[in-house]
Order: C-alpha cells, then structure tokens, then sequence
C-alpha cells in the first residue's frame, strides 16, 4: 500500500508474480472490488488498507455520517477475518468523536505501526522454537504482502532464515489462486529461503516420508477456545500432523482472537465463485479445464481444532493447549517490562 498525500495505491497481488500494477483507490466501492477479488489480501492487510482509505477519505473533507456509513459497508467485505472488522470498529470509533478527521488519521497510524510491531514479536517468538537446518511447510501467503510488517507465520520463516541461513520451505501452493505458489515462493526468494513449491495435496506424502520438522501457517480467527479459520487446506494439514507426530503451530497477532468467538461453530466461512475452481485468471492468463456445466465447491476457509494444534505464537507469548483453559488467555501475557514472554 502506498499512500503519496493525493492518491492511495494497492500492489495487485492477483498479479504478482509475474507483473508488478499499482491500482488506484479513491473510495470505499473501488476497494470492496481490489478486496474481494483478493487483489489485496491476507487479514490484516485487508483491514489496514479499510482504514487507510477510510482516513483518507475523512482528511479529504468527506462527511461525518457518509464516512460512518462506509465503514460499515467495509466490515462485511471478508466475513471471515476478524482483523478487518477489528480495524473498522476503531475507525468508526474515531469517526464519531468531536475531531473525526485528526482521529481518524492517528488511529489509522497507530493501527499501522502496531501491525509491525505485532508481526517483528510473533517473529522473534516464533523463529526460537526452530532449529538450524529444519524443513519447514507453510500454507497460503502469510508475509509482508499480507501484513504491513514482516508477516506472522512467514515472518518467524523470515527471522529464522536470518538466524540460521539454511532453513528449507515447502511451499503449499494454496487454493483459490495459488497464493502460496506466487506469492509466498516471490517472497521465499527475495528472502533468500532455499524452497520449492509443492501441490496441496504432496504434503501428506512429504510428512510420511518424514521430510517435514514443522508447520506455521497464519489465521483469519482465532476462538477463545483456540481453534481457528484459516485458508482452506489448513485443516487437512493439521490432520496429517497429528498423525505424523509433527509440531504444528499457529501464527496470529494477538487481535486475531476474537473474544466474542467462544468456539469454531461461531466463525462465519467465506464461501468463493465456483470459476476459481473450475479455471485460473491470473497474470499468466485465464483458462478453465473443466466442463461448464459442473457445479463447484469453493469455501475459502476452514476450521481447525484447537486439539490439533502445538501452540499458538502471538505477539505476547507462545501459548500452549494447557493454557486455553485458563481465564482470559488471549487477553495479555506480557512481562513486566510490556515485552513479550516467551513460554515454551
Ligand atoms: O484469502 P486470503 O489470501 O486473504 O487468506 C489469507 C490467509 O488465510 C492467511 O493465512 C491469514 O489471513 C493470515 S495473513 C497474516
């Protein structure tokens, strides 16, 4: 996201690799249409860039009540990220106060900022678990195109890559458009991580195999409970996990739980157009290998267990399964000097 005083602009990630096209975003119907057909994506950068442009729009002279009005059509974008509706709920708090317009753009900043700081915690965290030379699997695309810093679980990659220098990815290559195989392997390379790129359904093998240390992947929300939404294939993996005997974690800011979500039944499952099933449409062209008349499935999401799961790295502490039980678990696990504790 790129913000130059007048125009704002979104990298189109339907794109990437292969083309680098900044669109322009001048108002709030414009960036439902970039969001929904995920030309940005990744939960927290949906909901950055909401109240980007929602501050945007307030600095350049748009109505208090227009503006309330906006923030609420935002909030249905993507059902399933908690992050977005998290984000336009403290926007819409700013919009209502006396100075709307100097609220606005500070709560924009500091939503901004603290995004970074989520993601380098989750990443020193995250990064201590692995050790020198282990091969790693992550799902969908978790890293600085889906965040405004480094990213969660591709961050913790990132940081042990710059500890060790010999981690190895596979790289799940993530319906509906491949978003591990264009966007994680883009970013793997300019990380310098050693990675190849495999299709969804060859980690069982690898696993059986026995060429798999561990599991990262991010999440859309989190239940008080601790299980979580995440890009549809995430569950599958877990299974396999479990079965393998293989640690597998989970990497969200500490906003991706949401409190209000007591369990999984509670997280609503965004449902996708069949045709990105069916064909692809992406930087490389469109096509469509199946016939016509065939109906698809397409959930962009599903659920994980909590019970499938090693530990959940936030950016205020690395939480086990025997933690959720305690009062209030999500809520704080900082020490005393506000920096994050490390608990495994
Ligand atoms: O549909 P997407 O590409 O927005 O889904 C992204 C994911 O599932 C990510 O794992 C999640 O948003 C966390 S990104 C830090």
């Amino acid at each position: 996201m790129l913000f130059d005083g007048t125009t704002f602009r979104i990298l189109d990630q339907t794109l990437l690799p292969h083309q680098q096209k900044w669109l322009i975003c001048n108002d709030t119907e414009t960036l439902i249409d970039i969001i929904s057909r995920l030309a940005i994506r990744g939960a927290p950068a949906i909901g950055l860039s909401a109240s980007i442009l929602l501050a945007i729009l307030a600095e350049q002279g748009e109505g208090q009540q227009e503006l309330l009005k906006k923030a609420e059509t935002l909030k249905a974008v993507r059902p399933t990220a908690v992050n977005v509706i998290n984000n336009v709920d403290e926007m819409i708090s700013a919009l209502q106060s006396r100075n709307y317009i100097e609220a606005a753009v500070a709560t924009a900043e500091k939503l901004y900022e603290e995004d970074v700081q989520l993601c380098r915690n989750i990443a020193k965290l995250g990064a201590a678990i692995i050790r020198p030379g282990e091969k790693i699997l992550t799902h969908c695309n978790t890293g600085s195109l889906a965040t405004a810093g480094c990213g969660t679980a591709m961050g913790i990659l990132a940081e042990a890559q710059q500890c060790y220098g010999d981690i190895f990815v596979w790289v799940d290559e993530t319906r509906p458009l491949l978003q591990g195989g264009r966007l994680t392997a883009w970013e793997c390379g300019i990380l310098g991580i050693s990675h190849s790129i495999i299709c969804d359904s060859t980690a069982a093998l690898l696993m059986q195999q026995g060429d798999v240390d561990r599991i990262f992947v991010g999440s859309d929300r989190i239940a008080v409970n601790g299980d979580f939404a995440n890009k549809i294939g995430t569950y599958s993996l877990a299974v396999l996990a479990k079965y393998h005997s293989i640690p597998f974690y989970v990497a969200a800011p500490l906003t991706t739980v949401d409190p209000n979500c007591p369990a999984a039944s509670e997280i609503p499952l965004e449902m996708r157009d069949e045709c990105e099933v069916k064909g692809v449409n992406t930087s490389t062209g469109r096509c469509s290998w199946c016939p016509p008349e065939s109906p698809a499935y397409n959930p962009a999401f599903d659920i994980t267990p909590a019970e499938l799961v090693t530990a959940w790295i936030l950016d205020t502490g690395v939480f086990t399964r025997s933690e959720l039980g305690k009062p209030h678990w999500w809520k704080n696990k900082k020490g005393q000097d506000g920096q994050p504790v490390k608990f495994l």
